[in-house]
């Protein structure tokens, strides 16, 4: 779901409403819906004034209702999305929305404006929506399964996190700016995914810069990607690259961070060869990369 929703009903509410909105939110930690009656408790409103505001918040489609096994309220990913929107324009990170500037499965991403005049973008995260009751199942014998508002924001405070590890030691990413629930504020890029450009000029140098800041990123940030591809990387109008997407990123004490490495530098070495503009040797690569070698070979086809 678009974060157009959030963007247009954010205008018309009242600091009432984000009270409900934040009392339902705190409800969720521990139900599935929250009971009319605790949100009536909580919000210290009147009854009356609960149910205008219960209802307004309905009809906008920021919450859902249920009437059984009682009355309740849970969040959309729209009432989410405001409750991150009036934080970031409390902390003055943001003050206007612009276009989206991608939206997907796993997440939207909106243009936004400082009150700076400065343009950044806003991304919303949203892991898939496993049911809580099948989440209050699973969570008895693993841990691994939370709540997808849970689930959403621990994924914004981990690509938040890389982005800082990242981008303090001079990857090529996005400045990381605010982070907020399931929401975070980046520096905005003009450019398209490698993916959309159907000729690279200058590819040797494009791939160079890629290994390069894999390398970087691995030697002196000490984290890898883990989801590299010509779709999360950004080729710019001047032809430098940026890094995005870094949610599922792994530290190289990481189990697995050996393969996640290669496959990263295999992705995009594929990607080169596919296109038929460069060829290069993924052990070599992976040596470049890991600094057990200084040099890079690369090939054209
Ligand atoms: N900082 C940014 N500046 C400009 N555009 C961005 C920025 N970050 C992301 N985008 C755009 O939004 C798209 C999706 O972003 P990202 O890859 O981070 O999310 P995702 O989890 O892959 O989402 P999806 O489910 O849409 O694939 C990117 O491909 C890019 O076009
Ligand atoms: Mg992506």
């Amino acid at each position: 779901m678009s974060a157009e929703v959030a963007v247009k009903a954010y205008k018309i509410l009242e600091s009432e409403d984000f009270r409900i909105l934040q009392v339902i939110e705190a409800a969720l930690e521990n139900h599935e819906f929250a009971p009319k009656e605790l949100i009536v408790k909580f919000s210290k409103f009147s009854s009356d004034e609960v149910d205008f505001r219960l209802d307004k918040l309905h009809k906008l489609r920021l919450i859902r209702r249920t009437l059984r096994p009682y009355l309740g309220y849970t969040l959309n990913y729209a009432g989410y999305d405001c409750l991150a929107i009036n934080a970031f324009v409390k902390a003055e990170v943001v003050e206007a929305f612009g276009k989206p500037l991608g939206v997907g499965k796993e997440a939207d991403v909106y243009n936004g404006l400082t009150p700076n005049g400065e343009r950044i973008a806003i991304k919303f995260h949203r892991l898939g929506r496993i049911s809580f009751r099948q989440t209050m199942k699973k969570r008895s014998y693993t841990s691994g399964y939370t709540h997808w508002l849970f689930r959403s924001r621990m994924s914004a405070e981990r690509e938040f996190e890389a982005l800082k590890l990242v981008f303090l030691k001079g990857v090529a990413a996005p400045k990381p700016i605010s982070q907020n629930r399931h929401a975070i504020a980046m520096g905005a890029i003009d450019g398209e995914e490698l993916a959309k450009w159907t000729e690279i000029p200058d590819s040797e140098k494009v791939l160079r810069e890629i290994l390069s800041n894999i390398r970087k990123a691995y030697l002196r940030a000490g984290i890898i990607h883990a989801d590299l591809s010509e779709y999360n990387i950004i080729l710019k109008p001047d032809l430098h690259v940026l890094f995005i997407d870094w949610p599922q990123y792994v530290t190289k004490d990481h189990p697995n961070a050996k393969q996640l490495l290669t496959r990263d530098v295999e992705n995009i070495i594929r990607f080169f060869k596919r296109k038929r503009m460069l060829n290069a040797d993924v052990y070599n690569a992976i040596d470049y990369v890991t600094g057990r070698s200084g040099r890079l070979f690369l090939e054209r086809i």
